[in-house]
């Protein structure tokens, strides 16, 4: 069996400088380290918590495989501290967290959550999902928390070319069972795909600068759109919670737009953009953009999707690294034309 390969020592290493922390694996994707941490940690009977609006790759393994294997799994409000404190069990052995959410970029307090979870259940890991941020913008191992896993496929590379995650911990013990795990899963990435993430974290932190700045002026652009009835990113809400302030150095590329049409309009707006392409993936130097309801987050079921405010005519947009005038441009003129379409269509 494949254990290790040449190009993945470097790699964690540079990752674990980045992260500030002692150890790092490397894996093929992002979902395979989601897989590792579940599979190492997981046995039968088990509890996992998670925050409601949660990668929905994620949700998915949860309301399939792993409820297969008899454990159980709780979606709350993670922003809700006393639900948080009330979901909490004896059996719960993972607090997995996303923080902001994607897509609807809600930000939910670590430190918080880490001092609940702690002073209820020892044995309980605080896992989050880092990949919509990054270590540079946001480092919940120094906020307490036992894991962090990433999909490298996002803002790492950031050259929409290969697929990678990676889990982050300064725990040994952990550290230890996680690699066992990876190794009896074969869950090894090839050198090519190692050497491409090094190309990419080489510019990390200057692409994400450009991101936040590229994604403040489209964010103005759409605050003051006719077409546009809200919009949620986290340079939105960052600012007057100190937990928050605290927590994150920074915004990303990533922008929400709730329409203001049907979602006719919404899938009209799409087909009539030309610069910016469609595409499920994120956080790579060009721009994408899509639906979730109907694209990403298509197998969560309805309810779920309204519950958290995931309405068809949601729109998530992943700015990239383009003159931010060309998108804006690319955007008013896609509106343009699908309200043409939404008035023909009403005549
Ligand atoms: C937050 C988050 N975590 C994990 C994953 C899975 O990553 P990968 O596509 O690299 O398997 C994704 C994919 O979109 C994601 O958005």
């Amino acid at each position: 069996m494949k254990q290790l390969n040449i190009g993945t020592y470097p790699l964690e290493e540079s990752l674990a400088t980045l992260e500030n922390a002692k150890h790092v694996l490397a894996t093929p994707s992002g979902m395979t380290a989601i897989q590792t941490v579940f599979q190492t940690f997981l046995t039968p009977g088990d509890h996992i918590l998670v925050n409601e609006d949660m990668y929905s790759g994620t949700l998915k393994l949860l309301r399939t495989l792993y409820v297969d294997m008899n454990i159980s799994c709780d979606k709350i409000d993670m922003s809700d501290l006393e639900a948080v404190e009330k979901s909490i069990t004896s059996k719960t052995r993972i607090v997995l967290l996303e923080s902001p959410s994607n897509p609807m970029m809600r930000i939910y307090d670590f430190a918080s959550i880490v001092r609940i979870t702690r002073k209820l259940n020892q044995d309980t890991l605080i896992v989050v999902d880092n990949t919509i941020m990054t270590s540079v913008l946001q480092n919940p191992l120094e906020l307490g928390t036992d894991i962090v896993l990433y999909s490298l496929t996002k803002y790492q590379n950031g050259h929409q070319d290969i697929f990678m995650g990676s889990i982050v911990t300064n725990d040994s013990d952990i550290f230890e069972k996680l690699k066992i795990t990876r190794h009896w899963n074969g869950f090894i990435p090839s050198q090519w795909d190692c050497s491409m993430v090094e190309r990419g974290l080489k510019t990390l932190r200057i692409r994400l600068t450009k991101h936040e700045s590229n994604a403040k002026k489209v964010i103005d652009f759409l605050k003051v759109s006719p077409f546009v009835e809200q919009v949620f990113s986290v340079g939105l809400q960052s600012t007057d919670e100190s937990w928050a302030a605290r927590q994150m150095n920074g915004s990303n590329g990533m922008v929400s737009f709730r329409l203001n049409g049907d979602s006719e309009f919404a899938i009209n707006f799409l087909k009539k953009l030309k610069i910016i392409m469609v595409g499920e993936s994120y956080a790579g130097f060009e721009s994408l953009i899509c639906i979730p309801a109907v694209m990403t987050h298509h197998n969560v079921p309805k309810e779920d999707r309204l519950h958290v405010g995931m309405t068809d005519n949601l729109i998530r947009l992943s700015v990239g690294l383009e003159d931010p005038e060309d998108l804006i441009v690319d955007m008013n003129r896609a509106f343009i034309l699908a309200n043409q379409e939404s008035v023909r269509r009403q005549e």
